[in-house]
């Protein structure tokens, strides 16, 4: 009772940690609700960077003969051409995974259906990366000429959309590989199914998949120091204010209070487990 749990909670999907932290008593904020001004997440977008940039080089292993490849450089060398690598997302993990793969020499191509993302694309990368809409065409006529695929859609609060069909995967290159980074939304390829660094590929109609759902944890050491520098300021905020008025004084960190004194104070988690909902406001005055 009344001790404060910082961290990712992710409380939707999981009823039996819900009903523990609810009869707990504890004051439960959830890294990956609170938000920012511009719209973000901040505490979940290091994450996102990482496991972004980590999908070129999880793909450049996927693209090697031992692994069910095509046995290809992502950049190739003078004389042959480089890999095509086509993202779909061009959020934070798909802007990542671009820097990459621009950087490895790759011919890249990002999808995405919002055009701001495609207008930032382009401001960042001009034309070496080719930022596309993203439509069922679209997808399925760069999917098919891909040799790397990155899966990094996100719809907030829902299951990823199955953007790439099996029937696409049975006729996509023998040897070309897919990362779905998007896994831990259910995945955006039809044929994913999450996988761990222990065992992180699979093969399907000769198409090397990789679907690790914790994908920073294989650098766990960048991945906590890229964490914790998003997390401290509002660590000293609650060691110096007491949760209360660090609460009170903040909306963004308001937002990222999942559960207190036994009470459900997030909407989506309340509406997840069909229990009762209580304005974080209401129990916080
Ligand atoms: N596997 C892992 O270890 C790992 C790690 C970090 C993040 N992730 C996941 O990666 C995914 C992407 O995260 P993010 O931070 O980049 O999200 P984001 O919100 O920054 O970007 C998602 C992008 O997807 C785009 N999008 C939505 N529908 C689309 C469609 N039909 N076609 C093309 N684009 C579409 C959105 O416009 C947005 O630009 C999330 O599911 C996240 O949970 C996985």
């Amino acid at each position: 009772h009344d001790q404060i749990l910082f961290t990712y909670l992710h409380l939707a999907p999981d009823l039996p940690q819900t009903e523990e932290l609810i009869s707990s008593g504890a004051i439960c904020i959830a890294y990956e609700t609170v938000t920012d001004d511009r719209g973000g997440l901040p505490l979940l977008a290091p994450m996102s960077e990482v496991a972004g940039r980590m999908s070129i080089q999880a793909g450049a292993m996927a693209l090697e003969k031992s692994m069910g490849g095509l046995g290809m450089l992502l950049g190739g060398v003078p004389g042959v051409e480089p890999a095509k690598v086509v993202i779909i997302g061009g959020g934070m993990v798909g802007t990542n995974a671009a820097q990459m793969a621009v950087g490895m020499g790759a011919d890249v191509v990002v999808l995405d259906r919002s055009i701001d993302a495609l207008r930032r694309l382009n401001v960042q990368f001009g034309s070496k990366v080719k930022a596309i809409y993203s439509t069922a065409d679209a997808i399925e006529k760069h999917v098919l000429q891909a040799d790397l695929v990155i899966g990094g859609v996100l719809i907030p609060g829902a299951a990823a959309p199955k953007l790439v069909t099996r029937e696409h995967v049975k006729k996509m290159k023998p040897g070309a590989a897919i990362v779905d980074v998007a896994i831990d939304q259910g995945g955006c390829v039809e044929t994913s199914h999450a996988t761990t660094h222990q065992d992180p590929t699979y093969i399907v109609d000769d198409v090397v998949h990789y679907c690790v759902a914790n994908m920073p944890g294989a650098v766990a050491r960048t991945s906590t120091f890229a964490l914790n520098n998003a997390t401290l300021p509002y660590i000293l905020k609650l060691a110096r204010l007491g949760y209360r008025d660090a609460l009170l004084s903040d909306k963004h960190l308001q937002n990222g209070l999942n559960v207190m004194h036994g009470k459900i104070t997030c909407k989506e988690v309340a509406v997840a487990h069909n229990m009762p909902y209580t304005a974080a406001n209401e129990l916080l005055q």
